[in-house]
């Protein structure tokens, strides 16, 4: 649209080639400066997830205690143990099964010394950190046009 303008005023000759030269300029830098006030002022409009005061607790356990050296959330950390995203709603495994392992150190899992209320923490995070989403995502559909469309936990 702006150079519609600036060709027109070419046209014309209604302008001298320095004033039509500083319109544009102006007119290109207050397009820069409304384009980057709109970029950078736009707020989120998704609601951040919050995690609860006890799964914060168990965030600060499992960031202390190095547990992402082994272990993987969302497929990110390291490679030793398992992913951790979706181990509480597993039917096989589930929050017992997780308490059941952090103090007994199978295999290369160190033997960790938790209290029943660290425990709790773990349980409570890897839970909160499971109503998110699901990894790997087998509900993940392919659409007609070649995108794919993956599945929440909470749009469900
Ligand atoms: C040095 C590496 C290492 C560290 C650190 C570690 N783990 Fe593990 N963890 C493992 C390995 C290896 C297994 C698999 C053991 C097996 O399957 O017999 C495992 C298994 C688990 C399991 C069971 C997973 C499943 O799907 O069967 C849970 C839960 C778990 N770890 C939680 C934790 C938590 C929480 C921490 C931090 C406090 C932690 N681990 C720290 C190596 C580690």
């Amino acid at each position: 649209m702006f150079y519609i303008f600036a060709i027109h005023f070419n046209t014309t000759h209604s302008l001298s080639k320095v004033k039509q030269n500083k319109l544009i300029i102006i007119i290109l830098v207050t397009t820069f400066v409304m384009y980057n006030y709109f970029v950078y002022t736009q707020t989120s409009i998704e609601p951040t997830q919050k995690l609860s005061e006890l799964a914060i607790k168990g965030q600060q356990l499992y960031q202390e205690n190095n547990c992402t050296a082994c272990h993987q959330i969302y497929g990110l950390g390291g490679y030793l143990g398992p992913d951790l995203t979706n181990i509480v709603s597993n039917p096989i495994k589930g929050p017992e099964y997780v308490k059941a392992f952090l103090n007994s150190g199978v295999k290369s899992m160190p033997k960790f010394n938790f209290s029943e209320n660290e425990k709790e923490a773990f349980v409570q995070f890897l839970a909160e950190v499971d109503k998110t989403g699901y990894y790997p995502n087998y509900k993940a559909e392919m659409q007609p046009d070649g995108w794919v469309k993956l599945m929440y936990k909470t749009n469900e």
